[in-house]
């Protein structure tokens, strides 16, 4: 969010993802994914949320939403918000109000408890209860101390919450991805949690209640029609786990994010492992799964691949070819890495600021942005990986981006075709889609050297990703570090 700047102060705004909604459309995309862009305090880059019904003054105002909104949907894009409904900054008034004192209206709205259990927090290290003399308890915090977390068992807070999602649904948004939507419903009886040996307790919370509380937000959703979405972040490592969030019968989240190639190294039975696990988790049971990349939270897909932005690419191709909705994180489809950040421009405590660095729009430093103050400085290679020159170019990673998206919208087989024959030998990752009789193979080599696969005569390449030999037939070879995605000319 904060990438798109249009009024020259070095910080992205909404005006400034505005003026960029033709590149998104041209890129193929179906939503745009905001990240928060409320009035914060910015201890969490907008994950700490001090009004959750405005807009930063810095980022724009109601009116200057409400065009973006519609600017979107003349184009046939969706638009989702990020809805930060763990904790709220400690300066919201909520939270000032609730520190006032023990007998305090909103004291319930938080969690406050005279001793501190052996919770730790993420982000920040230590325990998850912060101090607060002025009242005498402490209040519980799963992320950083200055993010209070909210009181879910409150029916006041849940009556807030929910006139929160109705101010933004009454504008027309198509949807809200739920911050950590798995740690809202905290274990009342606040157990010590001994075995977990110092790993936060967000990453394992996983309460009942918290079902109840999604299928709340999914009641509000729905009153609006069943074209809006409820995602959820839910970490959890197992895809059983993260599929429990659909509810029973898909009563709570339309979708969850699915980390498992986010973490996964580069090595190929890690990936068919990733794959086969989600597809028992989810398709198996009739549910539709999600795939990711790269984030904000997490070091860019090719820093991860020790720079290699062939790597990137198969990985790109890979992920695009799978069943389930894949999710693109902004500069991903320009193959970037990680900016370098030295410690003076470094905001982010947690280490996250090279990951969030600016996307190149032109060629010429300051790459489009106008202002005389950015916040992190650019990625290595911005000149050649702008915008501006790898619009021009069709082998580059934004060409082999659109190329896929496009491929998906034309082909039924790649959006909705079953996923079969999942499986890795000799370091190549191979699996198949089938939708009624058309079949396509997708190969990834992770090896550095060429590799014969099972798939030669009848097929032709449609993908390749580096670009070569797309549209002739497949000579049964893949060259190393490619991946390709082959149709059977039957
Ligand atoms: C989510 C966000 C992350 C944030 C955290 C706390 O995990 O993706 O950026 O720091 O929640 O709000």
């Amino acid at each position: 969010m904060r990438q798109y700047d249009s009024d020259g102060n070095g910080i992205g705004d909404l005006n400034g993802v505005g003026r960029q909604l033709d590149y998104l459309a041209e890129l193929g995309i179906d939503a745009i994914l905001l990240s928060p862009f409320y009035p914060s305090p910015l201890a969490d880059e907008g994950y700490d949320v001090s009004d959750y019904k405005a807009v930063a003054p810095e980022l724009g105002d109601i009116i200057s939403f409400d065009r973006l909104l519609s600017e979107v949907h003349h184009r046939g894009m969706r638009l989702i918000l990020d809805f930060v409904a763990n904790h709220t900054s400690d300066q919201h008034p909520w939270f000032e109000e609730s520190r006032q004192s023990r007998s305090s209206p909103k004291r319930d709205w938080y969690i406050w408890r005279d001793e501190p259990n052996d919770w730790q927090a993420a982000l920040s290290a230590g325990s998850a209860w912060q101090w607060d003399a002025a009242s005498g308890q402490y209040y519980l915090h799963f992320f950083f101390p200055s993010q209070p977390d909210l009181n879910w068992r409150n029916s006041d807070v849940v009556a807030a919450m929910h006139d929160v999602m109705r101010f933004w649904l009454d504008r027309g948004i198509d949807g809200f991805r739920v911050d950590a939507a798995h740690c809202l419903a905290k274990d009342v009886e606040f157990r010590d949690r001994p075995e977990l040996q110092g790993v936060p307790i967000a990453a394992v919370n996983d309460q009942e209640y918290t079902h109840y509380v999604l299928r709340g937000m999914r009641d509000v959703v729905s009153g609006y029609g069943s074209d809006r979405l409820l995602l959820g972040e839910v970490f959890f490592n197992r895809a059983e786990d993260v599929a429990s969030y659909y509810g029973q019968q898909g009563e709570e989240l339309h979708l969850a994010f699915n980390f498992s190639l986010l973490r996964a190294e580069w090595a190929p039975t890690r990936f068919a492992s990733a794959i086969t696990e989600i597809d028992l988790a989810f398709s198996a049971r009739g549910l539709w799964p999600t795939w990711v990349l790269s984030n904000h939270d997490r070091p860019r897909t090719r820093s991860r691949y020790d720079g290699s932005l062939q790597r990137a690419r198969s990985a790109a191709v890979v992920m695009l070819a799978l069943r389930g909705t894949p999710f693109i994180y902004q500069g991903e489809e320009l193959g970037l890495e990680d900016a370098v950040v030295p410690q003076a421009l470094r905001v982010d405590p947690h280490g996250r600021d090279g990951q969030r660095s600016p996307v190149p729009w032109t060629r010429e430093y300051p790459h489009g942005w106008r202002g005389k103050r950015h916040c992190i400085p650019f990625p290595p290679d911005s000149e050649l990986l702008s915008v501006e020159k790898e619009s021009m170019s069709p082998g580059s990673t934004l060409g082999l981006y659109r190329r896929i998206l496009a491929l998906r919208r034309s082909l039924d087989v790649l959006r909705q075709g079953h996923l079969q024959a999942v499986r890795s030998m000799q370091g190549v990752l191979l699996f198949e889609r089938l939708l009624e009789g058309k079949l396509l193979a997708v190969v990834a080599n992770f090896n550095n050297l060429e590799c014969h696969t099972p798939y030669s005569e009848g097929w032709r390449v449609v993908i390749a990703s580096d670009g070569v030999g797309e549209g002739a037939p497949f000579p049964g070879r893949i060259r190393g570090e490619a991946a390709v995605i082959l149709e059977h000319e039957s």
